[in-house]
């Protein structure tokens, strides 16, 4: 079928954050130990952790990390993760029915982003714990002054705070299975004391209050409505997470994920601009995407993942939420990312959840191989070829109808501009029709006072849907040229039914 589009630079939504290629990393399973960290690898360094991995993860294009959970920061006690590491505690792990040895902690783990070349995005456990631990935490990472805490870091190697200015006030607080769940009222008050003291701490942190963990849940806009009125004044950002999976072999109903996406980010602001409204008040909360992907997360047998440990004892570095990635995984997970670009301007951060093994766009074996799942591909040549601000991209294109939000866009885009060219982001969601798209680029050609070119395009499409890469055959699913050509300004790319494609002209 056919699908047409003009691109006009002044259908500019706002500038990208690049905190939106953010990423997550759990003390879950595999991700830490024999995940990133595997001292007998042979490719680990001095500090333990596998160069493979670091190339890997350089290579994605990850730019913030938050740590150290997720539902693990819910028990945790950050001070389990400093000082000599044979004289740190084993202790029980609740959230994943796990043995944590505290072998990375803090130090260790800031060691690594600097490898990466990440910055680090920090929870604190309100869980279990409450403000005066998170100050603690606070004043260890980001002071100067001479305390206690700071002569501490200091010992423990390092002289200058690590700075780190995203903090989250807790994890998943409205669900049932967190540690320390509780009502939004009772949350709303903890965060907005701990937020107000970590402020009189350090007045450059950003703060990111617990949203839902998905609008599906059942106290869904009310938490976030009575969670904001206790804490607008005092944290910049309010947290959404949302997981995607197939469900009943229906592929086409998985294809309109984005649309789902896109629904939740506009209720949570439409909340937030609410609670704004009766503070008769001109601030703008801003959305932290913090959790993010395709999870298989509901097992057939209407179990959950993760579940079945509970059964297996308390071992250590367990594997966990392996999910393996198929190519129709990665053309959803490819328009998700379309869809947080089409929201910039309020969703101002976001991490995929996770990073290594643990649904993660890279996998490793231990003393084996690593290699990139299906879903590596969208974020690594979003994060690469994304330019400076987003653009509207409206497509006049067949449809299908879903059955959760009826007639859903086969195809949908979304532009970059920056000051040498523009990059596409496009999905075709039909499971039926390929679809033949035409860009007019007149208006762009106006703007840089000349015709752009097509300088690299990727498309990712898999005849069989299910194909994955494995240990067995790590480069099963790749992208391919796409065969995007411009020509008299206007650009035609044909999209097989359920591809995704990147494309960048300068
Ligand atoms: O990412 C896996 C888990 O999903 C996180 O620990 C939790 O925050 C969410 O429920």
């Amino acid at each position: 079928t056919d699908a047409s589009a003009r691109i006009d630079p002044r259908n500019e939504i706002a500038d990208i954050d690049r905190r939106v290629f953010g990423g997550f990393v759990e003390h879950l399973g595999r991700h830490i130990y024999d995940g990133i960290h595997e001292p007998a690898h042979e490719t680990a360094d001095a500090d333990g952790f596998r160069t493979d991995v670091i190339e890997l993860v350089k290579e994605l294009g990850v730019s913030t990390i938050r740590y150290p959970g997720g539902n693990f920061v819910s028990g945790y006690r950050w001070e389990d993760g400093i000082g000599p590491a044979d004289r740190r505690p084993r202790r029980l792990d609740l959230a994943w029915h796990s043995t944590e040895t505290n072998e990375v902690g803090l130090h260790e783990f800031q060691n690594w982003l600097d490898k990466v070349g990440s910055d680090l995005m920090l929870a604190v456990n309100l869980g279990t714990r409450g403000t005066q631990e998170a100050l603690d935490l606070l004043e260890y990472a980001n002071t100067t002054a001479d305390t206690d805490w700071t002569r501490q870091r200091a010992v423990n190697g390092r002289d200058e705070p690590f700075g780190v200015k995203m903090w989250c006030l807790g994890n998943e607080m409205d669900g049932w299975w967190q540690l320390g769940h509780r009502n939004a009222g009772d949350y709303g008050a903890l965060a907005s004391r701990t937020a107000k003291a970590m402020r009189m701490l350090d007045p450059g942190v950003e703060l990111v209050v617990c949203g839902s963990s998905g609008s599906g849940m059942p106290t869904f806009g009310a938490w976030e409505r009575t969670v904001l009125e206790h804490t607008f004044d005092d944290v910049e950002f309010i947290s959404c997470h949302s997981y995607y999976q197939e469900q009943g072999s229906d592929a086409q109903e998985f294809l309109a994920s984005g649309v789902d996406m896109a629904r939740f980010i506009e209720s949570v602001v439409a909340i937030a601009d609410a609670v704004a409204a009766t503070k008769k008040s001109d601030k703008r909360i801003m959305i932290s995407f913090d959790e993010w992907n395709v999870w298989y997360l509901h097992n057939e047998d209407g179990t959950q993942s993760g579940e079945e440990l509970k059964d297996k004892g308390w071992p250590v570095a367990p594997r966990l939420l392996e999910d393996q990635y198929h190519a129709l995984d990665a053309v959803v997970f490819g328009d998700l990312l379309i869809t947080l670009l089409q929201h910039a301007d309020r969703v101002r951060s976001a991490s995929l959840a996770q990073l290594v093994n643990v649904i993660a766009p890279i996998m490793t074996e231990p003393g084996g191989p690593a290699w990139k799942q299906t879903t590596f591909f969208p974020f690594s040549l979003t994060s690469r070829l994304a330019g400076e601000r987003a653009v509207r991209v409206p497509v006049d294109c067949g449809t299908f109808t879903s059955s959760r939000f009826g007639e859903v866009a086969a195809v949908n885009a979304v532009a970059t501009l920056d000051d040498d060219g523009l990059s596409l982001f496009v999905v075709n969601r039909s499971t039926v029709d390929a679809a033949d798209l035409r860009l007019d680029l007149s208006q762009v050609a106006g703007a840089f006072g000349r015709d752009l070119t097509v300088v690299e395009s990727h498309l990712l499409h898999d005849d069989d849907l299910y194909a994955a890469n494995t240990l067995e055959d790590p480069e099963r699913v790749g992208v391919r040229p796409a065969g995007a050509t411009a020509v008299d300004g206007t650009l035609t790319l044909t999209l097989p039914a359920v591809s995704w494609a990147a494309v960048r002209l300068a």
